[in-house]
């Protein structure tokens, strides 16, 4: 019986030194030590010995399970050992190796440039105002002092939801509702999205952007209007770039005009981009109409204003000098990815 413990533990020894992974010593444990195994049938087996001999036979075979025992943990630590050494070398990291590109996005050309705009106002200490969509054709045309039959519907013609509400065709209505709910002094710009039925083209979408201003406090001038215009026109294009006002009609504003500002590109001198002009259109503008003033509850023998309407997409084709609108709104990375 000695002999065969002694057998046993060999055998035992000798499995587990040619175990290489920890599945295999798992078996060769259950061979000697699992409820089955070799070991444990003999310590089961230990009621048919002579009382003599079973405390020495039972004290050697528990030495013996104790060995085997030690043997799988070693083996177990050596096993774990080698297979970090194993991963050590084979998964190796090349910390000099170019990392993968992680591509951020961007704004898009039109945000971009209506951020700027606000940031140049918000300077001046112009409050950033919005207005709906959908809008009253009240508060879009007839508070703007075009009644039903003024000619500028036609050619502002919009999508109409019900006889009296539409979406907007210009941000001008947001100065109505400014007008209605606040107190002079009133210096807010109102940015937004507006619609109008014009098929897209290269300079037209029945969709687009504008940010409208609009300033109404005591002794208001031209003279005011044409010096925010002309700080708002250097802070967007440049120091030198100069400003030139022409008359023009819009019906909410007397006098009206057309502001252009000097080429960015030729300094006025006549290029491509201005079409040899010199000058290149950007926004309307104008002295608020006494009847916008008194409509909207505002005595215009006491306060008087301006107000000023820029077309987002216009600005950003002129300064990155895009010939086709449609570019703003297709896109294509290839495209926005150049801003
Ligand atoms: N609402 C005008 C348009 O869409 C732009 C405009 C012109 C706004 C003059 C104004 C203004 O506030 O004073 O064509």
């Amino acid at each position: 019986m000695r002999e065969h413990l002694e057998n046993i533990k060999t055998l035992a020894k000798a499995d587990i030194q040619a175990t290489c992974s920890e599945a295999e010593l798992e078996s060769v444990r259950i061979k000697y030590l699992g409820k089955k195994g070799l070991l444990t049938g003999i310590l089961r087996g230990m009621g048919q010995l002579s009382a003599e001999e079973r405390p020495v036979i039972g004290a050697l075979a528990n030495t013996v399970r104790e060995e085997v025992d030690n043997y799988i943990e070693e083996r177990s630590r050596l096993l774990k050992k080698m297979e970090l050494q194993d991963k050590l070398i084979t998964e190796k990291l090349d910390v000099t190796l170019p990392a993968n590109k992680k591509s951020l996005g961007r704004l898009h050309p039109i945000t971009q440039i209506e951020n700027r705009m606000k940031e140049i106002f918000l300077g001046m200490g112009f409050e950033i105002v919005e207005g709906p969509e959908v809008e009253s054709s009240y508060n879009n045309f007839d508070a703007l002092n075009a009644p039903a039959d003024h000619p500028s519907r036609d050619y502002q013609d919009t999508f109409y939801i019900t006889p009296s509400t539409l979406l907007r065709t210009q941000t001008s209505p947001v100065q109505i509702r400014a007008m209605q709910d606040r107190e002079p002094p009133i210096r807010i710009i109102s940015p937004g999205r507006v619609y109008r039925c014009d098929e897209m083209d290269a300079t037209h979408s029945p969709m687009f952007h504008q940010v409208e201003g609009l300033v109404i406090d005591k002794n208001i001038t031209m003279g005011d209007l044409k010096g925010t215009l002309a700080h708002f026109a250097k802070s967007l294009f440049g120091k030198s770039t100069q400003t030139r006002f022409r008359p023009h009609n819009f019906p909410f504003t007397e006098p009206s005009a057309e502001v252009d500002v000097s080429c960015f590109v030729c300094g006025g001198s006549g290029c491509r981009l201005c079409k040899g002009e010199g000058w290149i259109e950007i926004l309307g503008a104008g002295m608020v109409h006494p009847n916008v003033l008194s409509g909207c509850g505002i005595d215009p023998e006491i306060y008087s204003g301006f107000a000023f309407g820029v077309g987002i997409e216009r600005v950003v084709m002129r300064k990155y000098n895009i010939d086709n609108m449609r570019l703003l709104f297709e896109n294509d990375l290839r495209f926005l990815q150049q801003f």
